[in-house]
């Protein structure tokens, strides 16, 4: 028999200066669930993780916060593990890179690589502050993009242009502590021969089968291009392990960071007494299996596994690369109110509704992922509460309230049963390839067949002509609740757990998916799902202005319409139904509320950059007016915060604003430019189009 696989599985260290956010998320619950699919069907599997805590930036916040980097590190690390816990993301070990046993595997693996000629020193130019008395790492210095020459830049990368290069090259930096400017300075540093390592990589990439193609063709690329050596040295003072042998300089933050992976596994040993090198990272049973997001695939497809092959460690089995968390398809922002931290999501939301969301879009695609709320709000609703949930409460309400609970024997449908069996078969593929977007497309619809079946059984009728009979039809639908309650675990871990204590079935794995449930009592019913409302400034979608007209005049091809010139910050046409309510000479110099983010259109020949605001009571229609606002501010409702995405004419018209008392409101909220309350010409109640 094959010695079993063992796995270890990882996620990439978040830092440990700042909160986890749902960006983060996507990757620790994508772990989690193939770990926890792992685990179920009987694999040796371990899910291994840490705090990236070394670094410049988390150097910097302590020093914002006035606080001493090891005080910074533990409390996000206390944070990390709340916040991780609420997302049963479930570790094995979860551990921190400011740790002995990282210390112990950095120098191991440093000591290794020079050993055999891989690392050598060199003397650089490095930006040196003479009146703060130090050295200044990339984050220390800003100064002008050599390449764009965009202002401000810091002294790794060009926000602007993307392009990397080192402190010395920024034109006219300056200190950041201190503002003034830095001198170069000669330094030695340790360079790790990254170049030598071309020939193996390309290798590696070509031979390994379960990484991503998209991937393995581009950094085959990098790899084309020539592999520059790595600078793995920076100057102290520094917040990290201090190189073997020297007395100020320290190893580069992304060397020991990786390491971090090795150094949980030991962490995990230690508790249960194995070996993090002999029966994992150095062990023919080893497997290591990285999942990561593609903003740092370079690190983990060139330096790592080159650091690992020369130090004779495993190389990664594969290496998952995710795209990033978009919300309402835009990158989230605090000041749209799509920034979420975990924590703040809990708070509103189920953690298992993202787990479910995010399981519904990802797969081994690398493209990005995008929350929007109103599909968010559609899944939980039509399929985890109307059909999941649906029919396990009911299927176990049934059986409580008509047959004491108990199952005895079961409908032995063929065809239903063939056709489960079948779809579970699809199911476990799909997970073992984290297509986890097709694994919840067939538990849904494995869960739809037992709602059709239930309904078509029509037990409730059944039960008064062929008791029997209605109890087998119970009996097949309560061996399928209990299947679907396994084949969503990864997904759901809790709903899974509390619908297993209803149904009474303790321990089961993978191997428990089948059909044998007989003479057997389950628990009293409850609900386990809930619908989910959106918090509402989540939803309004809209992106209201102020606008004054400086000009309208007839349509040249439409009896009806007026073409306005108007200022809304910009200047902008808009086209509008005003001819039988408003004189043009009325209109000139009026300031009045727009929606500035819908789809351009042309009306009649004409352009419209947006539509005019007005209330109808069926009779008249009337425009809002406000008198100290400028144009160009933001007219909102409450606290409602508005959204500058494109909406289309069908999505505008979706949405329900109305006239009451002369005023305008969405829900209850009123609307409101600046302070000042809008007022609405000659309508007191009806609608806002
Ligand atoms: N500390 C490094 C990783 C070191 S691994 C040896 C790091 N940390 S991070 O906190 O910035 O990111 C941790 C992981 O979260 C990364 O894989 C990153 O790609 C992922 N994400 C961070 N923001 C994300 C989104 N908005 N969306 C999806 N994943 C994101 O990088
Ligand atoms: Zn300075």
């Amino acid at each position: 028999m094959a010695e079993k696989r063992k796995i270890v599985v990882t996620s990439a260290l978040p830092y440990a200066n700042g909160s986890i956010h749902i960006g983060h998320l996507v990757e620790y619950i994508q772990t989690d669930m193939f770990v926890r699919f792992l685990k179920l069907t009987g694999e040796d599997a371990i899910y291994c993780c840490a705090d990236d805590t070394h670094g410049t930036p988390i150097e910097l916040k302590a020093e914002e916060m006035g606080i001493s980097p090891e005080e910074l590190i533990k409390k996000y690390h206390k944070e990390h593990l709340k916040d991780f816990r609420k997302f049963l993301i479930s570790f094995d070990s979860y551990y921190t890179t400011n740790s002995a046993e990282n210390k112990e595997f950095s120098d191991k693996i440093f000591n290794e690589l020079k050993k055999k000629g891989y690392i050598y020193t060199k003397e650089i130019e490095v930006t040196w502050c003479p009146n703060c008395n130090r050295s200044l790492p990339d984050r220390y210095v800003k100064g002008k993009c050599p390449r764009c020459g965009a202002e401000d830049q810091y002294g790794d990368v060009c926000e602007k242009c993307n392009a990397t290069y080192t402190t010395v090259e920024l034109v006219d930096p300056y200190c950041t502590i201190c503002k003034s400017t830095p001198e170069r300075k000669p330094s030695m540093h340790y360079f790790f021969k990254l170049n030598m390592f071309g020939a193996k990589l390309d290798d590696w990439l070509t031979k390994n089968r379960n990484l991503q193609p998209e991937i393995v063709n581009y950094v085959r690329n990098w790899i084309k291009e020539g592999l520059q050596d790595w600078d793995i040295s920076r100057d102290g003072p520094y917040f990290g392990f201090k190189i073997p042998g020297e007395d100020d300089k320290y190893y580069y933050v992304w060397l020991d960071a990786p390491v971090g992976y090795v150094a949980s596994t030991a962490n995990y040993c230690k508790k249960e007494g194995c070996d993090a090198e002999k029966d994992y990272w150095k062990s023919k049973k080893g497997r290591i299996i990285h999942f990561i997001g593609k903003d740092i695939i370079y690190f983990h497809f060139l330096f790592w596994p080159a650091m690992l092959m020369g130090a004779g460690f495993n190389l990664p089995e594969s290496i998952y690369v995710h795209g990033f968390l978009t919300v309402n398809g835009e990158k989230m922002s605090k000041s749209r109110g799509t920034f979420f931290t975990a924590s703040d999501f809990a708070e509103k939301y189920n953690p298992e509704y993202l787990r479910y969301y995010f399981a519904k879009m990802l797969s081994r695609k690398m493209s990005d992922i995008d929350l929007d709320f109103a599909d968010f709000e559609d899944s939980v609703n039509n399929e985890l509460v109307a059909n999941l949930g649906n029919f396990c409460y009911r299927v176990l309400s049934f059986l409580n309230k008509n047959f004491e609970g108990k199952v005895n024997d079961i409908d032995e449908n063929k065809k239903l049963i063939e056709e489960i069996m079948a779809k579970v078969k699809r199911i476990r593929s799909a997970y073992d390839d984290i297509n986890t977007k097709e694994a919840v497309k067939e538990i849904m619809a494995i869960s739809d067949l037992g709602n059709r079946y239930f309904q078509e059984k029509e037990p409730w009728k059944m039960i008064k002509k062929d008791e029997q009979e209605a109890h087998r039809v119970l009996g097949l639908c309560v061996n399928i609740v209990k299947i679907l309650s396994i084949l969503i675990s990864p997904v759901l871990p809790k709903f899974a757990e509390e619908l297993q204590k209803q149904l009474k079935a303790k321990d089961v794995s993978w191997d428990d998916i089948n059909f044998r449930i007989r003479d057997h009592e389950v628990e009293s019913e409850k609900i386990l799902i809930e619908k989910v409302e959106i918090a509402e400034e989540q939803k309004f979608p809209l992106d209201l202005r102020v606008a004054k007209i400086l000009d309208a005049r007839q349509h040249p091809n439409a009896d009806k319409l007026l073409i306005l010139e108007i200022d809304a910050g910009e200047k902008r046409q808009l086209v509008a139904g005003l001819k039988k309510w408003y004189k043009p000479e009325d209109l000139k110099g009026k300031k009045t509320i727009i929606v500035a983010n819908l789809k351009p259109a042309k009306l009649r020949g004409e352009l419209s950059q947006g539509m005019i605001l007005a209330a109808d009571d069926g009779k008249n229609v009337g425009l809002l007016t406000v008198e100290k606002a400028r144009p160009g501010d933001s007219a909102n409702f409450g606290e409602l915060k508005n959204n500058t995405s494109q909406v289309t004419f069908e999505e505008f018209e979706r949405i329900r604003m109305k006239v009451m008392d002369g005023k305008a409101f969405y829900k209850d909220k009123e609307l409101r430019a600046r302070e000042e309350k809008v007022r609405i010409d000659s309508v007191q109640k009806g609608t806002l189009k």
